[in-house]
């Protein structure tokens, strides 16, 4: 049996070789589960439309960081409905279009400061400590209601959980520190309530376990993602330059590209799995009950049959119903926020300083083979 692929060797910016050689196939995990991949647009959808592939795995899959703890209550992302919809129902309202156009200003000052303090860094500087990690966790920080300043708990567990490499025990240990910390924070509030998301919670009918699960969810969600995005969607424009200039010059184009960046850069791929609740068939093929499933999002964004040319980025296409976000019941309830951030950071920075490039070489830039979604450890930039 073929390994799941994992080798970005020939180019860092495309899906592992061999991801999109078969629709459907059983690979072997890193320690001898065997799971199945799809890897079609269609039959992805498929897959993540049909809550007859399960979100509920319930712990003990050790491939996975996320799978192989309990989730806590109120981790919405690993249920089904009919308490999926309980509680997605309770914070959908809050991530519309029209909501998050109301933190444009507030977002567009915080990308501002994160600028001048990356003017004022040293350099070479760390472009994903100085500016891309920062501005998502302050937005989701602020949306939230969480103090900035208390953000080592929350950024800790995200890396832990994102780690394919790290250790279980030191996985539950952050996660226990995270939850005894927000422990403390919800009691705070319910002595003194603030205006945050978690404080106009309080009073909706949630366990404080519950309230707890939903912004470890929320928190770590909330920042890790943009923050790859932004740091590695920085670094393939400046492998493009020509797309580069599109984006600096044209707030159309550089709406345009925040789409066809996540299209091209699927960050989640193969992190997040679904196990068949009962047997299944797909594309002709059973899948049975407790079975493993895996979509590469990475494939299914690069899938002939979705859009003409699409290993090529071009910043300018209309936006294809791409999967980078998921599909289904479960596709991410970030993503208009997600998008604002982006939409807002790239042509801020590349305005701010036209003359930004890598102050290394590409071959010594430190991706992230060895987590769960994708990005750059680290990006020195000079300008
Ligand atoms: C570029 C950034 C982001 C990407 C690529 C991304 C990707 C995804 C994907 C692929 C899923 C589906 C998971 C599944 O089907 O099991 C998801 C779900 C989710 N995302 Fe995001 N996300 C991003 C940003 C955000 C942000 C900013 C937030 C927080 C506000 C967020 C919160 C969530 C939550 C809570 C879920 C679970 C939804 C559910 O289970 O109903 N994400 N995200």
């Amino acid at each position: 049996m073929r390994p799941l692929p994992a080798d970005r060797g020939t180019c860092p910016f495309d899906p592992p070789a061999g991801m999109a050689d078969e629709p459907l196939s059983r690979v072997r995990l890193a320690n001898g589960d065997d799971v199945w991949l799809v890897a079609r647009h269609d039959l992805v959808r498929q897959v993540l439309g049909d809550t007859r592939f399960s979100s509920e795995i319930d712990g003990g899959f050790r491939d996975v960081p996320l799978h192989a703890v309990r989730p806590e209550p109120g981790m919405f992302i690993q249920m089904d409905p009919p308490e999926h919809t309980r509680l997605r129902r309770l914070l959908a309202g809050r991530f519309t279009v029209q909501r998050m156009h109301r933190l444009r200003p507030r977002i567009e000052q915080i990308v501002a400061e994160r600028l001048d303090a990356l003017e004022r860094a040293p350099r070479p500087a760390d472009l994903v400590a100085e500016f891309a990690l920062p501005i998502p966790s302050l937005v989701i920080c602020e949306l939230l209601g969480v103090p900035y300043a208390e953000r080592a708990e929350f950024q800790r567990a995200g890396a832990h959980l994102m780690s394919l490499t790290g250790s279980l025990e030191e996985l539950e240990q952050s996660l226990m520190s995270l939850g005894g910390y927000l422990t403390e924070l919800i009691a705070r509030k319910r002595a003194e309530p603030g205006d945050g998301l978690l404080d106009d919670l309080l009073d909706s009918g949630l366990s404080d376990e519950e309230l707890i699960g939903i912004a470890v969810l929320l928190l770590i969600a909330g920042h890790e993602t943009t923050g790859n995005m932004l740091a590695l969607g920085t670094l393939l424009l400046l492998q493009h330059p020509a797309q580069l200039a599109l984006v600096r010059q044209s707030p159309e184009t550089a709406k345009t590209a925040v789409d066809e960046l996540l299209r091209y850069l699927s960050i989640v791929d193969v992190g997040m799995y679904r196990r068949a609740s009962t047997d299944l068939e797909l594309d002709g093929q059973v899948i049975r009950e407790d079975e493993f499933v895996t979509c590469s999002l990475a494939a299914a964004n690069r899938d002939p049959a979705l859009l003409e040319r699409p290993d090529e980025l071009d910043v300018t296409r209309p936006k294809a119903p791409h999967v980078a976000f998921g599909f289904g019941p479960h596709q991410c309830i970030g993503q208009n926020l997600a998008r604002l951030e982006m939409e807002i950071a790239y042509p801020a920075l590349f305005r701010r300083l036209p003359g930004l490039r890598l102050a290394v070489p590409l071959e010594k830039v430190p991706f992230k083979n060895d987590m769960a979604i994708y990005g750059v450890h680290r990006l020195e930039v000079e300008w």
